[in-house]
């Protein structure tokens, strides 16, 4: 019998949803148990969020800093560890950022096989360096990664996500399409446990090779590559500015997250458009950089 765990922190449900779907070919399955670990905070996150709570997080999650949980029952023996985790500006969400810190993740992981599965809006990129990164600092083997979207061009999804995480409506409206990811991408996810159902069958765990290599399980935009890193950067020094004005949820920092919501709308209507402008124009030249920085982030399990 093989023991998978499938450990995730989701809040609307829709990353557990995705793993229900990759999951259930295993679920059927006489020789694999599935055992299900939701990661609670101490302190529950709202889901929709106040604005300003939104808002307020934002250097926290950037820095992964973590957030106190709920200790986990106690972990068995896993065969491989499927992660779910959401991204929260451009880094895990901070429940994730700080269980994979915590010293019960060290005995989970050691040497244990683990495939990330990521739902989120559409930029994940660095995010999943940075669980990489984290990873690897606890022993364990990355053997693939799948990302599901959110449906819409990036151009909409910068609008219906945001008013899906602060209203909590999904629906479709003024052309937009409805928020999060299309149910059929989520019912199709269903492939990857077909896959992983023969190869943990095979004992393909064992080794160190992708096991859903060829089922489309990430598809990265090269044209994003530079917009995370740009905005990464900022991120970061807005993150330093927002913890000096006051700690985590204090008054204090409302006036600066004010400005730099002012600041980035600012960017948005004109030094974005004009660097997609730049970016589309010195493309031809670019080309074979940006292909292999592709290829590089589509790793371990290529498309
Ligand atoms: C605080 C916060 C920040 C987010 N930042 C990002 C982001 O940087 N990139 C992205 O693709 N999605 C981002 N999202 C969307 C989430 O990754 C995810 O799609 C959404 O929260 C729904 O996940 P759920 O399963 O927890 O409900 C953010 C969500 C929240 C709540």
């Amino acid at each position: 019998m093989k023991k998978v765990l499938v450990l995730y922190y989701s809040q609307s449900g829709q990353l557990k949803d995705v793993l229900a779907s990759i999951t259930a070919p295993l679920e059927e399955s006489a020789a694999i148990k599935c055992d299900w670990r939701a990661l609670e905070p101490l302190e529950p996150y709202p889901y929709p969020w106040p604005f300003y709570t939104f808002l307020n997080i934002f250097p926290e999650a950037v820095d992964l800093d973590g957030c106190p949980l709920q200790e986990l029952e106690p972990a068995a023996d896993y065969d491989l560890i499927i992660l779910g985790y959401t991204v929260w500006f451009l880094s895990p969400s901070i429940p994730v950022a700080g269980f994979l810190q915590s010293p019960q993740a060290r005995n989970l992981f050691s040497g244990k096989p683990v495939i990330t599965v990521i739902a989120c809006r559409d930029m994940w990129l660095l995010a999943q360096e940075k669980v990489k990164a984290l990873l690897k600092d606890l022993g364990a083997r990355l053997l693939d990664n799948v990302v599901l979207t959110d449906q819409g061009k990036s151009i909409s999804t910068f609008v219906t996500t945001p008013r899906w995480l602060l209203t909590g409506n999904k629906e479709a409206f003024w052309g937009f399409p409805r928020a999060g990811i299309a149910a059929e991408e989520v019912a199709a996810a269903s492939r990857f446990g077909r896959r992983l159902e023969g190869a943990l069958k095979d004992d393909l765990e064992k080794g160190d090779g992708s096991l859903l290599a060829g089922l489309g399980a990430v598809n990265v935009e090269g044209k994003l590559i530079a917009s995370e890193r740009i905005a990464h950067r900022s991120f970061k020094i807005w993150s330093k500015l927002i913890k000096k004005a006051g700690p985590s949820g204090s008054p204090a920092r409302k006036p600066v997250i004010t400005i730099y919501c002012i600041f980035l709308l600012m960017m948005i209507v004109t030094v974005v458009p004009l660097n997609i402008l730049i970016r589309r124009c010195l493309y031809p030249f670019r080309k074979r950089t940006i292909d292999q920085a592709v290829a590089a982030y589509e790793l371990p399990s290529g498309r």
